[in-house]
């Protein structure tokens, strides 16, 4: 594939496209990105999409694929400062990513003698920054564009160099410019000698980086890199700085929800057998508890009615825990009204007629016959309500085969507005894992996301939803 720089490009060019990313608060490459992803979409409008039964194939080429929700994660700019504790900073990138941030890493030279840029850059899966005089970065004002765009700046580990030259407004170095240049919160995690933080000198430069608005976390107390030395100094862990990170990035993506109540099922349910034996399935719950977590930190009122589960009830959730498909039709009816329902439970959709009250015995007389009988249908019986229908009901489907032909027919049969379609045939390790990808589709469209976490998958689901609910960013 040929390849051309933006360099390259005539001079008009070049300060049009200025002016375009100046406009969108964007690089000059990341404008050039999107005006590609634009170009490449509008290709894609010219492919005739499938006629007749007006379903979406599987194998329809016109899927739009968005990998808009990386794109819209919280942004961290990562700054490493050069002290042991640096290697603690890799941990923190995935701690990070792990929590659904995107991570942006830039390191001082002293850090550079602890840790690699490369090593960053992978973990990232972003280039480290290094330098403030990079050609290739500078041609764009790099340290404006570093310092602008993201939506918090970390410095971890922060050195009592670092924090002087912090408190004293230096900008002779690519990290210290970014610091300088941002008009977005900082969080500073110190590591040090127990020695040198309580130095006087360091205490005035933390008091006055506190008094400009800099938030800090840690040191903790505890054993040092130094053979025999203890006391206040050691960084904070990566997993505590990730989560102080998020909430104070959250406020950015969350209270969107607030005043509305969301209702949502999740896990798998329980049919009995008799009293000691039940009819399940593999449902583990993992993506309607992340998806209530998510939506909870985006200040809705969330009601949780839950199949049996081995997962914590998560913060700020109404947890209400049920066994079988009719127990939970119950709690979805007391809990209405609501503004918006999400069912994720993989409901059995049988349960046995002639459950035992009591054990059922094996005999000499045969094998005992279960009589099946149909479940209530959940999802289609709050969707076609007349009264009470939340105004936004969303289905999953989760398909073993056809996964876009049979999801888009459910959506129809059940009447809800949205299926979340996943596959989850064992090759896909869905069901019990971690991650999912998913297709967003509605009565018009179709939307296919990369392959995320669950917990991704249930921050992007909020936002659209507080997307098309028009709740104000
Ligand atoms: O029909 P199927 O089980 O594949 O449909 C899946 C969707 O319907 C999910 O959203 C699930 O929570 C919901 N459902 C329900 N009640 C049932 C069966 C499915 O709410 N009895």
């Amino acid at each position: 594939m040929a390849s051309l720089t933006v360099r390259q490009l005539d001079d008009a060019i070049k300060a049009r496209l200025r002016l375009r990313a100046a406009k969108s608060g964007r690089s000059v490459e990341d404008e050039v990105r999107v005006i590609l992803r634009e170009a490449a979409d509008s290709l894609d409008a010219l492919v005739p999409r499938s006629s007749g039964s007006g379903l979406v194939q599987d194998s329809d080429p016109v899927r739009r694929t968005r990998s808009a929700t990386s794109s819209k994660l919280p942004r961290v700019t990562l700054i490493i400062g050069g002290g042991i504790a640096a290697y603690k900073a890799l941990d923190l990138i995935r701690r990070l990513k792990e929590r659904a941030i995107h991570v942006r890493c830039v390191m001082t030279r002293a850090a550079q003698q602890f840790v690699t840029p490369l090593t960053a850059s992978a973990l990232a899966d972003e280039r480290c920054y290094t330098d403030l005089f990079d050609p290739q970065s500078e041609f764009d004002a790099g340290h404006i564009r570093l310092a602008r765009d993201t939506d918090l700046v970390v410095v971890a580990p922060a050195t009592a160099d670092l924090l002087a030259k912090m408190a004293q407004g230096h900008a002779d170095d690519l990290a210290t410019a970014i610091l300088l240049a941002t008009d977005k919160p900082i969080l500073v995690a110190p590591a040090m000698n127990p020695l040198m933080w309580n130095n006087a000198a360091t205490k005035r430069n933390v008091a006055q980086l506190a008094r400009d608005g800099v938030s800090f976390i840690g040191p903790n107390a505890g054993e040092m890199a130094e053979a025999n030395e203890a006391g206040v100094g050691r960084m904070s862990e990566p997993a505590e700085i990730a989560a102080f990170a998020e909430t104070m990035l959250r406020p950015i993506n969350s209270r969107r929800l607030a005043g509305k109540k969301i209702l949502i099922t999740a896990g798998p349910t329980h049919e009995p057998i008799d009293p000691v034996r039940y009819i399940a399935n593999r449902s583990s719950g993992k993506q309607g508890y992340a998806i209530a977590e998510a939506a909870a930190r985006a200040g809705a009122d969330v009601v949780l009615i839950s199949g049996p589960v081995d997962l914590d009830d998560p913060a700020g959730v109404q947890v209400i825990r049920v066994e079988s498909a009719r127990a939970m039709l119950a709690q979805v009816e007391k809990s209405l009204p609501a503004d918006i329902a999400i069912f994720a439970a993989a409901v059995a959709d049988w349960r046995v007629a002639n459950a035992g009250e009591q054990k059922i015995k094996k005999t000499q007389s045969g094998l005992p016959k279960l009589d099946l009988t149909e479940n209530p249908d959940i999802l289609a019986a709050v969707s076609k309500l007349k009264q009470n229908r939340p105004k936004l009901v969303i289905g999953f489907a989760a398909e073993t085969e056809n996964l876009i032909a049979n999801a888009t027919a459910k959506l129809k049969r059940k009447g809800c507005d949205w299926i979340v379609a996943n596959d989850v045939s064992p090759a896909s390790g869905v069901m019990g894992g971690d991650r999912n990808t998913v297709h967003i589709i509605s009565a018009n469209e179709t939307e296919s996301w990369p392959v995320m976490s669950k917990d991704e998958v249930a921050n992007a689901l909020v936002k659209r939803i507080a997307d098309a609910t028009g709740a104000k960013a």
